[in-house]
């Protein structure tokens, strides 16, 4: 079978190499020996170490419309040219194996109806969480579940970035520059910081979980950008550590689903507090299975490479075998619903006036609003005092109100801080 590579890069270099390294088992694993035939990049002078410099074209179209392509593999990244070739690819009747996350979360339905209309594959393993199995066990092992929320970290450079603030007091354009080094980041690497990495791999999880067409723009989205070190300290005093988090879940009715995505406070006991560096976790909850947690490297070219290959074999099997794969479909059509309807913890820290009758005032807003109190520490401060309230949990929307309530307070000076909680027994 002919196989074309689009991109050479962090990740299509290592796809080439170790999928020449590997001719004989993937041979023997596919049914037929996978050839590859061509690799296009934007700079065919580049010295690339394991793609054969013969194979380099910079004429990616060309090497698309060939005509005699069994499997096209996407690693160029971004939206144009990536899904105009992928649709003539597809249009040529080769299957397509992609990464592209920024890709799937805003054309995913018009790839897959193409492919479908086509009758050729388009697997996107690799397009969340890196190495880790998740889309295949989204949508084959699970079809006989209802998933109810799926959880996690799911961007491998804002995690190292992170890891090391929290870890060495790194600072933060230094692990931006290091995990770019690693291979980590995106091309434009705001995409990880400013959250719509994670965010396109939440709406593609969501799609699968929840049988619902999700896009990048159902999302909400809040990035790392605004995480200082002091938020990072504070979080270490009160033993947690912050993470941003993917979170896709049902609403309280069931008619909809919540995506978002945002930095929160996850305790120090909490699984995801112990994934570091560029690793990834995602925990998936559903009716039948209970909770199962994916874990594995998130990033980096290698690891995001196996799971393109294994994209490639099972693509090459169905050629081989002349059938394909069920592609999923998004009949359970629910609504995406606004982020006012996202149920979580909070800690609210508040600059109060240090006087009788203050915290009685403060309690009564949040009992007004209906977000229940959890704990409250009181720090005294020069002129005042902080107050440290942590939430069961509520919805954004009334602790929205809440806070709009206590800014109107004359006891409140200012509302220091609000972060989300992630508790594992409140969800
Ligand atoms: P990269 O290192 O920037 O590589 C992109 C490659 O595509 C380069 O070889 C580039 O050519 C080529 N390219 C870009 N635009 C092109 C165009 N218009 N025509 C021809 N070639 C073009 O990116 P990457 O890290 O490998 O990521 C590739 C894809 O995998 C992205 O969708 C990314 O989101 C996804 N992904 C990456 C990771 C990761 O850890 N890096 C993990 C999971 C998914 P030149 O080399 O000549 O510039
Ligand atoms: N830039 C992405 C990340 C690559 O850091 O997770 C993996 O999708």
């Amino acid at each position: 079978m002919k196989v074309a590579l689009l991109g050479g890069g962090v990740v299509g270099s290592q796809v080439a190499s170790l999928l020449q390294a590997g001719t004989a088992d993937f041979a023997a694993r596919s049914g037929e020996h996978l050839e590859l035939v061509g690799v296009a990049v934007r700079d065919t002078s580049k010295v690339r170490p394991g793609i054969p410099a013969e194979l380099l074209t910079s004429d990616a179209a060309g090497l698309v419309a060939r005509g005699d392509l069994d499997i096209v593999v996407e690693v160029m990244g971004g939206i144009e040219p990536a899904r105009e070739l992928i649709l003539a690819a597809i249009k040529n009747g080769a299957s397509v194996v992609t990464a592209n996350k920024a890709l799937m979360a805003t054309h995913g339905a018009e790839l897959t109806a193409a492919a479908d209309e086509a009758g050729v594959d388009l697997f996107y393993e690799a397009s969340v969480a890196g190495a880790i199995p998740l889309l295949r066990p989204l949508r084959e092992s699970l079809a006989g579940d209802k998933v109810q929320r799926v959880l996690g970290i799911v961007n491998g450079t804002t995690n190292y970035m992170l890891t090391k603030m929290d870890e060495q007091g790194a600072s933060y354009d230094d692990v931006l520059a290091e995990a770019q080094r690693l291979g980590y980041a995106e091309a434009d690497p705001t995409a990880d910081v400013g959250g719509a990495d994670s965010a396109a791999k939440a709406a593609i999880l969501a799609t699968l979980a929840f049988h619902t067409n999700v896009t990048i723009d159902d999302v909400y989205c809040e990035g790392i950008t605004e995480v200082s070190q002091a938020d990072i300290e504070a979080a270490r005093e009160m033993g947690f550590v912050i993470k941003l988090l993917a979170i896709a879940e049902l609403n309280s009715d069931e008619t909809g689903v919540v995506v978002r995505v945002h930095p929160a406070m996850v305790a120090r006991t909490h699984p995801l507090a112990s994934v570091r560096d560029a690793f990834n976790a995602v925990f998936v909850q559903a009716e039948s299975a209970g909770e199962m947690m994916f874990y594995g490297r998130g990033a980096g070219g290698a690891p995001t490479a196996s799971a393109v290959l294994g994209d490639l074999v099972a693509a090459a099997r169905n050629r081989f075998n002349r059938t394909r794969s069920h592609r999923p479909t998004p009949y359970a059509a629910l609504q995406a619903r606004p982020i006012g309807e996202a149920r979580t913890c909070y800690a609210v820290a508040i600059d109060v006036e240090d006087r009788p009758g203050v915290l009685a005032t403060i309690a009564t807003m949040f009992a007004e609003n209906g977000v229940s109190i959890k704990t409250v520490r009181q720090d005294g401060q020069e002129a005042g005092a902080l107050l440290n309230v942590r939430t069961h949990v509520a919805t954004e929307a009334d602790l929205s109100k809440t806070v709009d309530a206590l800014r109107g307070l004359e006891v409140v000076k200012q509302i220091a801080g609000v972060t989300r909680v992630e508790e594992a027994d409140e969800s």
